[in-house]
């Protein structure tokens, strides 16, 4: 089947949407869906992974490097770039399956048509390239003028990031390079171009950029190329380049790019047949997740809007431990522990979060950047109605993350066999974040059980409640993984002591005499408003549904998953029917208002034999970035972007869920729960340093090795 996405029309208002579907990455970066001409007006970004810098007091964020594909034409003295002047005809495409994104624009102009073509890649097998091939024709004889080079105003939420900016060019290759404000951090964009035409070429220097202007007398109906390689670098970089940009060509590395990506693919890629759209709509989720992927890199994660961009301070949330490091775990172990490398390396940062609040142990960061540092502020949404920053407790009470990373470390060992991590610092990650929940342990003087108040779980909506089953639950799982693990790494009998009585006494959400989980104290009591009587109540689209006084907040109307989210991941503790009855009380109370959500309910869906409920849930998580629409305001705050948890989500819902590929007893088995019109699946895993094939047919699921 192709993998290629196409959009055959210019629409403006698509520019947002499309530098976030049409994202091409390696890992290192990620390079906006935009096209060449665009600045930072259309939100360009070549968006460093793990870079981060700030500007006084405003958020912390990731950073931009100087943009090196900057190009647009001029044909006899007169600009044709999108959006100014309307095409003729537009086409944008990637081609998803080797992250090639090329674009064909037809302009008419007084005297005939002009075509521009541009095909570029983000080299997956050099990470620090970019290769693009830049083609004009017209249908008359003009003078044409192209303009390339490297724009250094880059687009940023909360910079200027770059303080000093220095360029230059030497032996044909030109080079902006950023200075950061915050760390003294550079980065910089190095191109080199390569024409098959005469031209007469000049430099011309801005004070942060560096563009060269080829001129040439071009004939009707002939194509003029240039090929431009580009190289992005920092000072703080885990891998070195690999050969000169003047010695590479566009031809060698698009063959070897292609090569890697075949490699990746032919591990990655799940076939579905019967069912064209999913089928594509997973692969799709597949690719992002293979573009941002922290390949040959050092402790390094991966951001909740992936590298496409500075939303949500590029900061890595729970959404890697709990949804996307499952992928990676099957395919590609070794970006796995890469990933949880960069929680052991942090463990620091939360340790000083933790005492921050006067808590023990380890409270990894709500939104981490480099060094575990919290990127969450005390007041992440601000109010459409007064314009005035709200204070939310993300940071203070979202205490569910270090469980998030503790069940992620579990999922990878159980799956990969490797406790060798233990000794490598992820057993005091484990010990540390089990003394965090001990800390937040609290019992009245009259009941006998261990509470976890002032909390907020998953559903963000709901700030500050007590006992939130989700959280009180993962708090156990922690002080089980701990005293389990001791077994292999030997912990001191007070602390063993304290975490059997805290994992006995901790209390844990039963369902009530209806079998329905209440998801915190208190919460049955709320109004029981439906969904379209909440957002009928909004005000303004953009205004928060959750904090003190937002729509939701008093109701029963919840954000995402979060007593399902439970349920999904200890099934084992629950009967078939209470997950069924807690689906269906929770499902019409979600607004699904975070992309984190669908997977989760398609997941329990499949556990309790329903498919068919499972299956839009699944299409929705699969498609969030091919979907016009997603979410993109938070108060008046912009974050969109790609959904890389999304992505992560379908794939656990279409390999755990559907295919029912699940570890018993040490060993994988697979009991399919195939949606009517999926004929089969086929597929491959990766599981204790084996590679497995999937196969189901008729309902009949088998698993060889290969
Ligand atoms: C969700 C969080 C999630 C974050 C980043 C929020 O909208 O509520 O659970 O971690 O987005 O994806």
């Amino acid at each position: 089947m192709d993998f290629i996405l196409t959009e055959t029309e210019f629409n403006k208002d698509n520019i947002a949407w499309n530098g976030n579907r049409f994202l091409i990455g390696n890992g290192y970066f990620g390079i906006r869906g935009t096209l060449e001409e665009y600045t930072k007006k259309q939100m360009c970004a070549v968006n460093m992974a793990g870079i981060y810098d700030r500007v006084r007091d405003s958020w912390r964020e990731s950073v931009n490097a100087p943009n090196p594909i900057y190009t647009y034409v001029k044909v006899n003295g007169q600009a044709y770039t999108l959006p100014d002047e309307k095409p003729k005809f537009h086409q944008q495409e990637l081609d998803f399956r080797y992250g090639i994104h090329c674009r064909v624009t037809r302009w008419k102009t007084e005297h005939g048509d002009i075509t521009v073509i541009c095909e570029r890649f983000a080299s997956i097998a050099r990470q620090h390239n970019i290769a693009m091939k830049y083609t004009f024709s017209a249908d008359f004889d003009c003078e044409a003028e192209i303009i390339t080079g490297i724009d250094g105003d880059v687009w940023d939420i909360n910079g200027p990031h770059f303080v000093k900016m220095q360029m230059g060019s030497k032996d044909g290759i030109d080079y902006v390079t950023g200075i950061t404000g915050e760390k003294n951090i550079s980065v910089t964009a190095k191109e080199c171009i390569r024409t098959d035409f005469q031209a007469e070429q000049t430099n011309q220097n801005t004070d942060k950029s560096i563009f060269r202007h080829i001129r040439f007398t071009a004939k009707a109906n002939k194509e003029y190329a240039f090929e431009k390689i580009a190289e992005i670098t920092t000072s703080v970089d885990d891998f070195g380049t690999n050969g000169r940009i003047d010695e590479l060509s566009y031809r060698e590395l698009k063959d070897e790019h292609k090569a890697e990506w075949d490699k990746i693919w032919d591990i990655s890629h799940i076939h579905i047949d019967g069912d064209d759209e999913a089928e594509y709509a997973l692969n799709y989720s597949i690719y992002h997740l293979n573009c941002i992927a922290p390949r040959n890199m050092k402790g390094k994660s991966i951001p909740a809007r992936g590298l496409s961009g500075q939303v949500y301070k590029g900061a890595v949330f729970w959404d890697t431990e709990m949804f996307m490091i499952d992928y990676y775990i099957h395919t590609a172990p070794e970006v796995a522990k890469t990933l949880l490398q960069y929680r052991i390396d942090t463990l620091d940062g939360a340790r000083t979060k933790a005492k921050g609040y006067g808590l023990d142990g380890a409270y990894y960061a709500w939104e981490s950047q480099e060094g575990g540092y919290e990127g969450c502020s005390d007041y992440n949404v601000t109010d459409v109605f007064t314009n005035r920053p709200m204070r939310t407790h993300f940071r203070d009470k979202q205490y569910h993350v270090s469980a998030a990373i503790v069940y992620g470390l579990m999922k990878y060992i159980n799956a990969t066999g490797d406790y060798d991590i233990l000794n490598e610092g992820a057993m005091e990650m484990v010990i540390e974040c089990a003394k965090f929940y001990r800390s937040l342990l609290l019992k009245k003087a009259d009941k006998p059980y261990y509470e976890i108040h002032d909390a907020v779980g998953p559903d963000e909506y709901h700030e500050r409640v007590n006992n939130n089953a989700y959280t009180n639950r993962m708090a156990k799982f922690v002080f089980d993984t701990a005293l389990e693990l001791s077994d292999k790494c030997p912990i001191d009998s007070n602390l063993k002591e304290m975490l059997r009585d805290s994992s006995e006494n901790i209390l844990i959400k039963e369902p009530d005499t209806s079998g329905i989980i209440e998801q915190f104290d208190g919460y049955f009591k709320l109004e029981d408003a439906s969904l379209n009587t909440v957002r009928s109540r909004v005000i303004n689209p953009k205004e928060y549904w959750g904090g003190a006084y937002g729509v939701a907040a008093d109701t029963q109307v919840i954000k995402q998953a979060d007593v399902v989210a439970m349920l999904s991941m200890f099934k084992n503790d629950y009967t078939s029917d209470i997950m069924a009855k807690n689906l269906k009380y929770y499902e019409p109370r979600t607004e699904h208002g975070s992309s984190l959500s669908a997977c989760m309910y398609s997941l329990l869906a499949c556990y309790t034999d329903n498919p068919e409920i499972a299956y839009p849930m699944f299409m929705k998580s699969a498609k969030a970035d091919l979907t016009k629409g997603g979410k993109e305001w938070a108060g008046s705050i912009y974050i969109g972007g790609t959904h890389p948890a999304s992505a992560g989500g379908a794939w656990i819902a279409a390999v755990k869920g559907f295919a029912g590929v699940i570890e018993e007893n040490g060993q994988l088995v697979c009991r399919p729960n195939l949606p009517e019109k999926w004929n089969g699946m086929s597929f491959k895993l990766m599981y204790k340093g084996r590679l497995y094939s999937v196969e189901i047919q008729n309902g009949n699921g088998t698993i060889s090795t290969i």
